[in-house]
């Protein structure tokens, strides 16, 4: 089970984020003082300012931004500090272009990268942002070498893998539990909304998971799918429940095809904050993260989102589902996709 009132890093007690809106506190308080965790977001674009946002405002933590674009991320960080006048959070946010500013974070958000551009082969882009992630860490590992370290930098599954082996072989070694990736949190995010507009019901009265590569090779789990405590196909036909994985599979496409330039952020920074709220107030909740495995559901050595139980830890377990024997050969399917995408690294 894991500790429900621990918070990583901080000796914050669950629910006590609201001291912040009375004593600003800073991640720089005096030792020994009450004090909010740190997280550093590298990446201020569309993703990163808005889950710094989304951070501070939530009274989670005191935020630092990091970017090579340094104004982005001092000028993002300005704004959100001039809204503080109004929505009154407690939280302090600061943007910056030095990785010394973002020393001993609890945790560190990796969300910097380019997206694939016209006429960019999938094989560049891979290059562009492995290297990304390689400078990325090296500089966050220096300064926040006991953090947590959650990824989001598409293509996310082989980034976590390429993370997972920069990470192992540097001096100051990380552990795998404390490396993870966010892309099963946002599949679950856009199946659970998908479900709810086919069923008519709240998204609240919804349980499912998508496991497996965060892509086209993703596994909503439709038949584990409950509504009101109801299996999925006592509310939808076989060809509905296939729309509805194929609006889940194209939940990000569709958004992009939308907008025109750029990706979805707002479902994207949410879900990266649903993971942070775990790791720091853990409530045994399961949660689809990209997660290294070693033999759980008959994969290992390689990282793929399946449910897991965060905590104070980082991943502090691998949750076994039983699934059904279609689902889990297609999770093992994807586990093999990863990896050869990684062999051609
Ligand atoms: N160090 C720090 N920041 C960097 C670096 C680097 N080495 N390289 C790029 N960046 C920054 C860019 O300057 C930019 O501000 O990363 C930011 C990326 O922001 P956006 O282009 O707005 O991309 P965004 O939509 O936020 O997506 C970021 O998350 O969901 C994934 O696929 C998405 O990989 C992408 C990432």
């Amino acid at each position: 089970m894991t500790d429900n009132t621990a918070v990583a890093g901080s000796n914050t007690a669950p629910g006590d984020a609201s001291t912040a809106s009375t004593t600003p506190a800073t991640a720089a308080d005096t030792p020994g003082e009450r004090r909010l965790p740190k997280i550093t977001v590298v990446g201020a674009g569309n993703v990163g300012a808005t889950t710094g946002l989304l951070l501070v405002l939530r009274e989670l933590a005191d935020v630092v931004l990091i970017d090579i674009a340094e104004g982005v991320a001092r000028g993002k960080a300005l704004d959100i500090m001039q809204m503080r006048s109004n929505e009154r959070f407690g939280p302090r946010i600061s943007g910056t272009g030095s990785y010394a500013d973002t020393a001993n974070s609890d945790i560190v958000v990796v969300t910097a990268g380019i997206p694939r551009r016209p006429g960019m082969t999938r094989e560049e882009l891979l290059e562009i942002n492995s290297g990304i992630v390689r400078s990325v860490l090296n500089g966050a590992l220096e300064a926040s070498p006991n953090a947590l370290y959650v990824f989001v930098t598409n293509p996310l599954d082989v980034m976590c893998n390429l993370a997972w082996e920069i990470a192992s072989s540097s001096p100051a070694a990380l552990p795998p539990a404390r490396l993870m990736g966010m892309g099963g949190v946002l599949d679950t995010a856009r199946f659970i909304h998908a479900i709810a507009e086919a069923t008519g019901a709240e998204p609240a009265e919804i349980e499912a998971l998508v496991v497996g590569a965060h892509g086209e090779a993703m596994v909503p789990l439709a038949q584990r799918a409950r509504v009101g405590g109801r299996p999925l196909n006592e509310l939808l036909s076989a060809e509905q429940i296939k729309s509805v994985v194929d609006a889940t599979v194209n939940g990000g496409a569709a958004v992009v095809e939308l907008l025109q330039t750029g990706s979805a952020f707002y479902a994207p920074a949410s879900s990266i904050v649903q993971m942070v709220t775990e790791l720091l107030q853990p409530t045994g909740k399961i949660l689809s993260v990209c997660a290294r495995l070693n033999g759980e559901y008959g994969i290992s050595d390689v990282s793929i989102c399946v449910p897991v139980r965060l905590g104070k830890n980082g991943v502090e377990e691998v949750v076994e589902l039983e699934l059904a024997p279609a689902e889990l050969s297609q999770l093992r399917a994807s586990a093999e996709a990863t990896k050869q995408q990684l062999g051609r690294l």
